[in-house]
């Protein structure tokens, strides 16, 4: 975390009343699910829709961080937690929440080693996926671990890179995952928008704010923000 490049002057963005900062990690144990590329554009997604977003990079490749120098719009603040730092999350998170944030997005790494503190803390926990039976099996150590936690019902899996339907075997996991209650709607097709608006530092609705990706990440960031509504408070 580097207070100087994190964009926020304390005090200058009082919290807003009755909104307290919720956490929204992004994390599983497997590499090159979309994490981080579904972190960025909900973070711009949510942020659209009015939170005060702080992004937060915890994965020491920097892919989050990486993005965030690339913008040059400032509705969503990006800073790195080094691994080091992790332990001090609370009190980072607490500093935030007092500048103002309501929303903070965890990008993770794709090794949950040394995550637990970080995991502890979210309101919600989102495991994107890609529709096929390797990811979903990697996916269960997070699952346990997350419930070990007592994230039980704080957590979904979001199916990604999804080829485009009709797709039986989406399909067929979709069906699965929802039958378990823990399947985060709309699944996410693969679209090389995902892929520009990454390489651009910008997220999905900026990038291409009319186009079905836009959609879909809007969408499925209304999903989560219902989710964790629903569920009170940690
Ligand atoms: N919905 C999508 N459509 C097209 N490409 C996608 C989509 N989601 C992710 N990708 C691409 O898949 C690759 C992996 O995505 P990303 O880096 O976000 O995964 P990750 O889970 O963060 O990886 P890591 O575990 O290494 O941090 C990237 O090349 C990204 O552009
Ligand atoms: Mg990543």
């Amino acid at each position: 975390m580097d207070p100087e490049g994190s964009g926020i002057e304390p005090g200058t963005s009082p919290r807003p009343a009755g909104r307290p900062l919720r956490i929204l990690a992004v994390a599983v144990q497997k590499g090159g699910t979309g994490k981080t590329t579904l972190a960025a554009s909900l973070a711009v997604a949510a942020a659209e829709a009015g939170e005060r977003v702080t992004a937060l990079d915890l994965d020491p490749q920097s892919s989050l961080a990486g993005w965030g120098a690339l913008r040059t719009n400032g509705s969503v603040v990006v800073d790195r937690v080094q691994p080091w730092e992790i332990a001090q999350l609370p009190e980072i998170l607490g500093l935030l929440a007092d500048q103002g944030t309501t929303l903070a997005v965890l990008d993770t790494a794709g090794s949950s080693a040394g995550l637990a503190p970080a995991l502890k803390m979210a309101d919600f926990v989102l495991l994107p996926v890609r529709p096929s039976r390797l990811d979903i099996v990697a996916a269960r150590p997070t699952l346990q671990a997350l419930v070990g936690l007592g994230l039980r019902g704080r957590l979904a899996l979001a199916l990604n890179q999804c080829p485009p339907p009709p797709s039986p075997r989406t399909n067929a996991y979709a069906a699965q995952l929802r039958s378990l209650g823990v399947l985060a709607e709309p699944g996410i097709i693969h679209r090389v928008d995902h892929q520009d608006a990454l390489a651009t530092g910008l997220g999905v609705t900026e990038y291409a704010p009319g186009g079905p990706a836009a959609e879909e990440i809007r969408a499925l960031w209304a999903w989560i923000d219902a989710k964790m509504r629903a569920t009170t408070p940690r």
